[in-house]
């Protein structure tokens, strides 16, 4: 409302005040010192991917296996029971084979991470620091610092994906881990509904891509668009960030977290229910199974669509609405312990009706 009443509009197709605020507000979260802002999570995935390529002049770019960027057309990769890299079933419309562009890793697996490296002609490896859309999958102690140094020996360079992990802290996993990362990407959450996407890179990296002067940046070289930045966006996400997701929010989040994941807790042990439940800041989610995956693989075998959509409408029939997909619960800064606790009285009802 403020945007609108101060310029009169949505988008100028030039810079504002809010921009250079929420840059700023950004590079103090994540360490990263310049940011550039899209519409949504995939359009900055696709830009930082195109300019990764564009500054190393090599043609494929590697993802983990079960990995979700956006419709980002490299992402769509799996790895099949032969462990070999096939197109993700479903896909709509590739415009070539994706194995052809991209090389898959297994999630806590570096032999794997270093065989989609030694090639040499990897420009980028996209990863989300904790898989969070097959289920969450945490990373071993040590793993990512091993990807990390990998990249660095091979000349790959390195793209987080915060847009899920943000949960994890005001500055997601790269500030709550001490990750070292050339490039950040986000969105969704930061623009409190209204469209948003992210990237920041590196002060080594920003100095590669403007050396590159035949690059257009700023038209029709494959990188932004029209409405990219615009004042609404950034003055949405000014007041989030200022505002809303504050270090005191994550905080009181982070706390519901925690009593969320004590009501499952007590609950699996009052019915000896095999399950478990994995945290990720102010986001946790349940399993079907005794031990956390630890794979992309694993997670999606640990998958049980039918008993999914029966917690859920077990829930929703209650009145507890979480997340869609998957079994996954993020405390937002207006969740309640009221809440919490009815989510763990309902859930206690359903987990009681399956194990009679
Ligand atoms: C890790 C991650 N990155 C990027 C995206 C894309 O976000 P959007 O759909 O807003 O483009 C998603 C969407 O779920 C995501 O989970």
């Amino acid at each position: 409302m403020r945007a609108l009443a101060q310029i009169e509009g949505i988008t100028t197709m030039l810079p504002t005040e809010d921009a250079a605020w929420v840059g700023a507000e950004l590079a103090r979260r994540f360490g990263l010192p310049y940011w550039q802002f899209a519409l949504t999570a995939t359009d900055a995935n696709r830009w930082m991917i195109r300019m990764c390529r564009h500054v190393t002049g090599r043609p494929r770019i590697a993802v983990f296996n079960w990995c979700y960027h956006g419709s980002v057309d490299e992402s769509f990769v799996t790895l099949d029971e032969q462990g070999l890299a096939r197109a993700r079933e479903g896909l709509v419309g590739p415009p070539l084979d994706p194995t052809e562009t991209t090389r898959v890793a297994e999630f806590n697996d570096i032999d794997s991470v270093g065989r989609a490296l030694e090639h040499g002609d990897v420009a980028c490896l996209l990863m989300e620091p904790a898989l969070t859309n097959i289920g969450i999958v945490l990373p071993d102690p040590g793993f990512i610092d091993a990807v990390r140094e990998l990249c660095t020996s091979h000349g790959t360079l390195l793209i987080i994906d915060e847009t899920h992990t943000l949960s994890a802290g005001p500055g997601g996993c790269t500030a709550a881990w001490g990750l070292q990362p050339d490039a950040v990407t986000l969105g969704k959450s930061i623009g409190g509904g209204v469209p948003i996407g992210t990237y920041g890179v590196s002060a080594e990296l920003a100095e590669r891509i403007v050396a590159q002067e035949d690059a257009d940046y700023e038209d029709t070289g494959g990188v932004g668009g029209t409405l990219a930045g615009n004042a609404l966006s950034l003055a949405a996400a000014r007041a989030t960030l200022g505002e809303v997701l504050t270090g005191r929010a994550f905080e009181r989040m982070i706390a519901l977290r925690e009593r969320f994941v004590e009501g499952v807790e007590s609950v699996l042990a009052e019915h000896g229910t095999p399950w478990t439940i994995i945290s990720l800041g102010a986001r946790c989610e349940y399993r079907f199974t005794a031990q956390p995956p630890r794979t992309g693989a694993e997670s999606a075998a640990a998958d049980d669509p039918e008993l999914e959509e029966y917690l859920h409408l077990y829930l929703m029939n209650r009145g507890v609405l979480i997340t869609p997909f998957h079994n996954m619960a993020l405390m937002c800064p207006a969740t309640t312990e009221e809440q919490v606790d009815r989510h763990t009285e309902v859930f206690g009802a359903a987990v009681g009706e399956l194990a009679a």
